[in-house]
């Protein structure tokens, strides 16, 4: 397979073409994700929570990040490699070039940052130093404690309206892509016909051009609570690869996720 890159991304959402992106921890599941044909594996510092056991992501490091993006490079061939930069890793325009470059030199091929239009002058360095940029709205782990839990967002018309603007500042900043985590669905659809680029959603419904979930939630280990838009495709689908698969294919053919896994 040749290898995903931001253009062909683009391209898939200009010939309204779904594509499916799963976290990726290590090189073995990076291997098996990418010969599924996955076409962005997000080394998601939710390692934190399903690798490290911790009850949040706030305590994983830059250098945990590079280990895992590495072994995770090691294991891939085609696909997208997005890590996430984080807890406190962006805080300024020179941090957040410092830790990005230490990511991308450990393998990634992309970095996630979590947040708003606050984000906007890290994302435009970041960019203009040729670093592609994935923004991260609606529910943020990383400010889990200032959120007061894992909630959903934008179910209110000032919080709709400032996702809205979020997300066209960050766009206008310069990221290629964007996350949207836990908001209602049809907010992610609108939000996916303004903006120009990919739009990727966890709990965020059907309408958005791509899906990402967590390895161990499809893989239905119950390690931790299982939100509602987690669906485990490993029970019918009887192997690892199976599961993968069946997940990627439910992407591709819009049947995951359904009505039961969005939030209005
Ligand atoms: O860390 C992660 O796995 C993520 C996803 C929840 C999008 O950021």
């Amino acid at each position: 397979m040749s290898k995903i890159r931001l253009s062909t991304l683009k391209q898939y959402k200009a010939e309204g073409k779904k594509f499916v992106a799963l976290t990726s921890y290590d090189a073995s599941f990076a291997q098996i994700s990418d010969e599924a044909g996955i076409e962005v594996l997000l080394v998601g510092d939710s390692l934190g929570n399903v690798i490290q056991g911790h009850d949040s992501t706030v305590p994983v490091t830059i250098d945990q990040m590079m280990y895992h993006v590495s072994a995770v490079a090691r294991g891939n061939s085609s696909a997208m490699i997005m890590a996430d930069m984080p807890y406190m890793t962006y805080t300024s325009e020179t941090a957040a070039l410092e830790n990005a470059t230490q990511l991308m030199q450990a393998g990634a091929h992309i970095v996630k940052l979590e947040g708003g239009a606050w984000l906007t002058p890290i994302i435009k360095r970041l960019t203009e130093c040729g670093i592609p940029v994935c923004g991260h709205i609606g529910l943020l782990p990383q400010s889990v404690d200032k959120l007061g839990g894992y909630k959903v967002q934008g179910t209110d018309p000032l919080g709709a309206d400032t996702l809205r603007q979020d997300a066209l500042a960050l766009q206008e900043a310069g990221v290629d892509l964007m996350v949207m985590e836990c908001i209602p669905a049809h907010l992610a659809s609108e939000i996916t016909t303004e903006l120009g680029i990919p739009t990727i959603g966890i709990g965020a419904g059907s309408g958005t051009d791509a899906q990402v979930m967590v390895l161990h939630d499809i893989l239905g280990l119950k390690t931790r609570p299982t939100p509602k838009f987690v669906k485990n495709f490993l029970s019918e689908a009887g192997s690892i690869e199976s599961a993968i698969s069946a997940y990627a294919e439910a992407v591709r053919n819009s049947q995951f996720p359904a009505a039961e896994h969005c939030y209005n």
